[in-house]
């Protein structure tokens, strides 16, 4: 049986991105592997939530991903702040991270750019600490978007050189997607993947009004001008968003009426904000009433740090012994 974990940072409500990018793909694999999934509150730290935002944001979290069919009978879910093995196994991880490769790194380099007054050890050391949430548990496979590769490939690159420095212990985590390509769900604003800011992301918590306001408002351009001339790329996005909400004959029908030059943005973004209401609606529905159910949550919580523990407690237990922490 092989190990699956996934993860996902609580810094604001689940998006359509999270959802197919990654959450999807465990959903397929929670019943036939050892499943994990966790909340990486640690994770959070690097943007300095306050308090309130921090247990209001892993609250939410929890409650979506219960609402979108996480099992906490078959799955472990837990908080990563549960489990204190997973900051020693990256305090030891730490040492043999070496800070050019860290600096190197594309989501590294990004932060520097977008938040140069906050750039803090956490960040430079931010793949360390994934690594070893996925070492923790030795897992096989992790289910991620495309926007995580490099952060496994990172983790990977750790996992061999303990094993090479020491004694082959680690399996060699992959990115998932069933053989396919990762995900990478674009977001509104007409370039790039979508995010949780503004005006570019659609949550499953979103009230029907406000996603239908999104879509319409999302970016497009004046139209093809000549028949088959490519697809421009924020035309290109929705296309993408539709791919993976609606059936493949909507998603033809539109391409088709671009290609002749006959599409209306609008006909298109109300078919999609349709199309996507169908799917979170009866999810919305869910997250309200589990974010209620205080008791539940607290049950589901309790009972997965106990058995995210019992596993990682193991691994530590091996690595501590390996790298030559002997009791007297
Ligand atoms: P995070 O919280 O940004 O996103 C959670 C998951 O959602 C995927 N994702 C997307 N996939 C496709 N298209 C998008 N637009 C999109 N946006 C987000 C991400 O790829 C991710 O799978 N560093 C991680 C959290 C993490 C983790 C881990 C994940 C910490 N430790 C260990 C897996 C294993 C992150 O920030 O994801």
């Amino acid at each position: 049986m092989e190990t699956v974990l996934s993860g996902i940072r609580p810094t604001g409500n689940l998006h359509l991105g999270n959802y197919f990018g990654a959450v999807k793909n465990f959903l397929r694999m929670q019943n036939e592997n050892k499943s994990f999934f966790f909340i990486a509150d640690y994770h959070s730290l690097t943007t300095h939530p306050t308090p309130q935002d921090l247990h209001k944001n892993v609250k939410n979290v929890l409650a979506e991903y219960l609402a979108v069919g996480l099992d906490p009978e078959i799955a472990t879910i837990y908080i990563q702040s549960d489990v204190p093995e997973i900051p020693e196994l990256y305090l030891l991880l730490n040492m043999n991270a070496y800070i050019g490769e860290l600096e190197r790194t594309t989501s590294f380099k990004d932060k520097v750019r977008s938040q140069p007054d906050n750039v803090n050890a956490g960040l430079l050391t931010y793949p360390v600490l994934m690594a070893a949430d996925i070492l923790i548990h030795n897992a096989d496979k992790v289910p991620v978007g495309k926007d995580q590769e490099q952060n496994l490939e990172m983790a990977r690159k750790f996992a061999r050189r303990f094993n090479q420095m020491y004694t082959e212990y680690f399996k060699i985590p992959q990115a998932y997607n069933f053989g396919e390509e990762l995900v990478k769900i674009p977001g509104l604003d007409g370039t790039g993947k979508m995010g949780k800011s503004e005006g570019n992301g659609i949550f499953l918590i979103d009230e029907p009004k406000v996603l239908r306001q999104k879509v319409m408002r999302a970016v497009t351009d004046a139209g093809p001008t000549e028949k088959d001339s490519p697809i421009a790329e924020p035309i290109q996005n929705l296309f993408d968003i539709m791919k993976v909400v609606s059936t493949p004959d909507t998603l033809q029908f539109f391409i088709d009426k671009y290609k002749s030059c006959e599409i209306r943005y609008g006909d298109l973004k109300k078919q999609l904000a349709e199309d996507i209401l169908s799917f979170t609606n009866p999810i919305r529905e869910r997250i309200i009433d589990i974010t209620n159910n205080e008791q539940y949550l607290s049950k589901v919580v309790k009972m997965g740090a106990e058995k995210a523990r019992e596993s990682a407690s193991k691994t530590l237990k091996d690595v501590r012994s390996i790298i030559g922490f002997k009791s007297f």
